[in-house]
């Protein structure tokens, strides 16, 4: 890759990133997707499991450098290392919560405004002196950015005994402290209930009415079609359709995508025809012989798991549902694990 931050043309927008392709070994999970926020736009990012949402927003955060393609903020391209990406204007808060387990709700906002502060990262973990000056300097707008985010009587909570939608409230409290142009969020409100959902829908709007401009995964559909100017698609890491929320309703690939129902020129068709084949090559001879309809056992497999468990990945969340699809965002997955990166 080139010089971190070359200056190149923004066109305007906050985000600018262009056939940003990312492979691990033979899977490539997102493949050629461009996309844009312009300043003041709320857009959102959906698409089944798997389908390579999180690893954009890595890409775009510099916790990966992507195989292809290049990613700008506001006319720059931005770094591969996620502080420096901070220190440029992008904040992020991450789909497995990470905040400071062991440090008090205050102190994690605090610890978010380092960038913004003379003394690094290391200085705010260890509270040395010149951190204690500095803190002093930021508690007023750390603060204030409890009041904003409806935290500010817990200030002195440690971060691991909140409830669980106030540590996603805290993970954007301390996001909002690097005082960034662009905010992504991943998965926001998974395990919210549906007041806290609103109450997250309402600070993502006020987040944007601020002047910044956000970033958003999720699998609440009425959250994402209320909220967002736009919507893009991903499946299986390509963007399959971008635009209003209504254009996007309106799509019967989308609608396929989640369903699991197959459609013409779906990205990974022609993968999944050629497995097809070999498949019914490899069970030709045995599928002639008769198979007895009691085969299979009735009861639920040992187990737990019901059947019809096998559904293809997005078919627990249609359009219009607020579940997660799987549930690789239970809570006590998502718990705090005081991960100090
Ligand atoms: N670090 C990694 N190494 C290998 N494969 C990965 C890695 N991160 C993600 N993947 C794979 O990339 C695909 C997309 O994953 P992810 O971006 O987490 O999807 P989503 O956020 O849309 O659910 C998945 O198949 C996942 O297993
Ligand atoms: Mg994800």
């Amino acid at each position: 890759m080139t010089t971190p931050t070359t200056v190149t043309k923004s066109n305007g927008a906050v985000l600018e990133a262009a056939g940003v392709t990312m492979r691990f070994g033979g899977l490539t999970a997102v493949r050629a997707v461009d996309l844009t926020v312009a300043p003041g736009e709320i857009v959102g990012l959906i698409g089944p499991n798997g389908a390579g949402k999180t690893t954009f927003f890595n890409c775009l955060t510099g916790l990966y450098t992507p195989t292809e393609g290049t990613v700008s903020y506001k006319g720059t391209r931005l770094s591969h290392k996620p502080h420096l990406v901070t220190q440029t204007g992008v904040a992020r808060t991450f789909q497995n919560i990470r905040l400071f387990a062991n440090m008090t709700v205050l102190e994690n906002v605090l610890v978010g405004r380092h960038t913004r502060t003379k003394e690094g990262l290391w200085s705010a973990l260890l509270r040395g002196p010149g951190f204690k000056k500095a803190e002093r300097g930021s508690e007023a707008r750390a603060m204030e950015l409890l009041e904003f985010t409806g935290l500010a009587a817990k200030r002195d909570h440690l971060a691991r005994n909140l409830p669980y939608g106030e540590q996603r409230k805290l993970e954007i409290a301390r996001a909002l402290a690097s005082e960034p142009g662009l905010l992504l969020l991943d998965e926001p409100t998974a395990g919210m209930n549906p007041q806290e959902t609103r109450a997250t829908q309402n600070l993502v709007l006020a987040i944007r009415d601020q002047g910044t401009a956000v970033l958003v995964i999720e699998h609440d559909m009425r959250f994402i079609f209320n909220l967002c100017d736009r919507v893009a698609v991903l499946v299986q890491g390509e963007k399959l359709i971008e635009g209003t929320a209504e254009v996007v309703q309106a799509d019967e690939r989308v609608i396929a995508a989640y369903l699991g129902t197959p459609f013409e020129g779906a990205p990974g068709d022609e993968e999944a025809a050629e497995v097809d084949a070999a498949e019914a090559h490899a069970t030709a001879p045995r599928s002639a012989a008769p198979q007895p309809a009691d085969a299979a056992p009735t009861e639920p497999a040992a187990d737990g798991t019901a059947s019809g468990t096998s559904a293809a990945p997005g078919t627990s969340a249609p359009p219009g549902t607020n579940s997660a699809p799987g549930t690789s965002t239970a809570p006590d997955e998502n718990a705090p694990n005081g991960d100090a990166r």
